[in-house]
């Protein structure tokens, strides 16, 4: 098939080229001009995709990419994978899905299949999607499909080949054909009997992360007061065989999905007056984290006036580059804030916010783990006091 995959980030890069690599000719759509630049010279922005596959999928003919939507026009599926962030308010922010969405329709031809792929609010593939098609399209044989993308950055296990995918299309067409492109490449694919069924599945999986992280960050606390080692009580509680999952706790939560998507479970709520009131209560809990571990810190040096801090893993969590809604800035804001002299290490960061990663080193009154990559060797710290974010000793 012909297939155009806009935005071509964590999710629309792999996507991309595991459609590629199953033989679909793939134009990957990036409104960032530089990062169309770096992917045709075969350099992967995503640690998930090799500079050498996508290097592969470019020399094979079935990948290119481009800042131009025109070839919207001649494929037969098209895949939206663009940001959906929160606003300043905290609430869904939809304008890039919006442009996105027009810039597609404006370009649409007939008989396509368009499939968003991008985390929305239950309602928005039949609402706003459907009504942006219509209006600017100058074809109405397309066809409309949810099917959520559900990568986990730096999972050596589960990727887009053996992760089974959900889809439901507006009509059992569009349903069917969704399954048979997905099917070329993806070793499972589920059918909702709806789009808002595979929309709110969505966000229940995220939501679910959301709520058991800070339920475990609750139990963190409390585990500190007794002083017992919650990492400790949760190995143990998932020796249990059924009925259990383990969650680890850590400075928050972080990245474009766990903070953000049960945000638009919440937006949708709201509207329609049903309660989702532990969501409110997870993003409360995790916000205090960081107060949480600044007593912790008090507690084990006194004033922090002064006082040498080093931040080991600034990224949202380990093994990954990704730096986007990271617990490390709140934690580090607070120290700061305090008095504390905070420097960070990230091996796979090295620059951020203005700053960059400094060597391990023992001359620090405190070593704080944040999300300490597993490659990590914390031998040179020794005899450092260690906080450690993630639980255990
Ligand atoms: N990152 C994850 O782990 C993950 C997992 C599952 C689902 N999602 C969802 O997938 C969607 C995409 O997330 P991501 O992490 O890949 O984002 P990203 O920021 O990594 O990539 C998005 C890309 O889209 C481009 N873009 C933005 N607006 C555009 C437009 N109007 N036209 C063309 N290109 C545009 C950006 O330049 C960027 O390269 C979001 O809805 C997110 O919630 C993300």
């Amino acid at each position: 098939m012909r297939v155009a995959i806009v935005g071509q980030g964590y999710v629309g890069l792999p996507l991309a080229v595991a459609a590629a690599e199953a033989g679909h000719t793939v134009v990957g759509i990036d409104n960032d001009g530089a990062r169309v630049g770096l992917l045709n010279h075969g350099t992967s922005p995503v640690s998930d995709v090799s500079s050498a596959s996508l290097t592969a999928v470019i020399a094979s003919g079935n990948y290119q990419a481009s800042d131009s939507f025109s070839s919207v026009s001649t494929v037969d599926v098209i895949c939206v994978c663009v940001p959906t962030p929160l606003d300043s308010s905290g609430a869904p922010d939809l304008s890039l899905f919006s442009s996105a969405m027009e810039a597609v329709g404006a370009n649409l031809g007939a008989s396509a299949l368009v499939i968003i792929e991008s985390t929305i609010s239950p309602g928005t593939t039949r609402g706003l999607a459907s009504s942006i098609l219509n209006s600017v399209s100058r074809h109405s044989d397309f066809e409309l499909v949810y099917s959520p993308e559900r990568i986990d950055p730096a999972n050596t296990k589960w990727n887009v080949k053996n992760t089974p995918k959900m889809v439901a299309g507006l009509t059992s067409e569009g349903t069917d054909r969704a399954v048979r492109f997905y099917s070329s490449f993806v070793s499972s694919v589920t059918v909702g009997s709806s789009v808002e069924v595979i929309e709110t599945a969505k966000l229940l999986e995220n939501s679910f992360r959301l709520v058991n992280i800070s339920f475990v960050n609750e139990l963190a606390v409390f585990c500190s007061k007794m002083g017992i080692d919650v990492r400790e009580v949760i190995d143990a509680a998932a020796t249990k065989p059924y009925g259990f999952m383990p969650f680890y706790p850590g400075a928050g939560v972080g990245g474009h999905c766990i903070p953000v998507d049960p945000s638009y479970l919440v937006a949708k709520a709201r509207e329609i007056g049903a309660p989702m009131r532990f969501i409110d209560l997870a993003n409360e809990v995790n916000v205090s984290m960081p107060s949480f571990f600044v007593g912790k810190a008090e507690g084990m040096l006194g004033s922090l006036s002064g006082k040498k801090i080093l931040v080991v893993g600034v990224a949202y969590k380990p093994d990954v580059s990704d730096v986007r809604e990271t617990p490390a800035s709140g934690l580090i804001a607070l120290l700061r804030k305090n008095g504390a002299v905070v420097s960070w290490h990230d091996h796979l960061v090295l620059e951020w916010n203005g700053e960059s990663s400094v060597p391990l080193a023992s001359d620090y009154d405190l070593v704080v783990l944040v999300n300490p990559h597993s490659s990590v060797d914390l031998s040179v710290l020794d005899g450092v006091p260690v906080l450690n974010t993630r639980g255990g000793v």
